[in-house]
């Protein structure tokens, strides 16, 4: 009986842990994919527009105490039919606009299905929440199987992140009874966020005009490309002549 027992949990513990994996491989692939997106980006358009990327696996007991507040069944393809956000991903952008390039790359790519997208900078929660979320079903081939693993990514600035991140510190230190004058307080926090948004792109956008008309007065220019987090230097003209070269072939 005990062996039995034993057998059982050892099989329970082992299923638990095939299912989780599922998603870890998902956002392995997933992040593979974005470190190539921000190379690439950074080689076109001579910036990052990647601040930084977090990903996180949601824990057994989270996901327990998730369905079970949904009130759905407790079985592995209940979970997975009905919890979105086992794996997460947030990505952190300096500007609005690379959010939405970002998000465009993605939707992008052949092999990733865009289940759902929430749009939160177009319209804001009324408590002042910014972000751009998207349900993605990223294939994952295991030796016996391929399934469709679902992952939610968050795409915000930091500005955005950081407004977040303090409103979910005020609600876990409050258990989500916050005073009204704090509501107001961050509702006020939520627009400077976006205000300095603003602001930070505009002047990005003046900065890169600058750059150009710089860049046509000088001919001996060096453009910088990142090769695996490597910067090198070459000269621009010799890239243009290696496109000729190409366009010719
Ligand atoms: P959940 O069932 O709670 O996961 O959310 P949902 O299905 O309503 O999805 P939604 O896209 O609204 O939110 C998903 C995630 O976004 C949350 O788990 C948070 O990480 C983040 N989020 C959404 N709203 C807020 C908010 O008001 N404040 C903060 N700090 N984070 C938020
Ligand atoms: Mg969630």
């Amino acid at each position: 009986m005990k062996t039995l027992q034993i057998q059982q949990f050892k099989q329970f513990k082992d299923e638990i842990t095939r299912f989780m994996m599922m998603y870890k491989f998902a956002l392995d692939a997933l992040e593979t994919k974005i470190e190539i997106l921000k190379e690439e980006f950074q080689f076109l358009h001579d910036y990052n527009p990647i601040e930084h990327t977090k990903s996180r696996l949601k824990s057994p007991e989270s996901i327990i105490n998730k369905i079970m507040r949904k009130e759905c069944d407790i079985s592995f393809p209940s979970i997975k039919q009905n919890i979105k956000d086992i794996a997460g991903l947030r990505i952190t952008c300096s500007f609005v606009s690379d959010i939405y390039r970002i998000s465009d790359m993605l939707q992008g790519q052949n092999d990733l299905t865009i289940l759902e997208t929430k749009d939160y900078i177009k319209h804001p929660k009324p408590n002042g929440y910014q972000s751009l979320h998207l349900l993605v079903g990223v294939p994952v081939y295991m030796s016996d199987r391929q399934e469709n693993v679902c992952v939610e990514i968050q795409i915000r600035t930091i500005a955005m992140d950081f407004w977040a991140s303090l409103e979910h510190k005020i609600f876990y230190k409050y258990k989500e009874a916050v005073p009204q004058t704090l509501l107001q307080e961050l509702k006020q926090a939520a627009d400077s966020a976006s205000a300095l948004d603003r602001q930070m792109e505009r002047l990005h956008n003046e900065i890169a005009e600058i750059k150009e008309s710089n860049q046509e007065v000088a001919g001996d220019e060096m453009k910088q490309i990142v090769i695996r987090d490597q910067q090198f230097q070459i000269p621009a003209a010799l890239l243009e002549l290696m496109d000729y070269g190409q366009g010719n072939d």
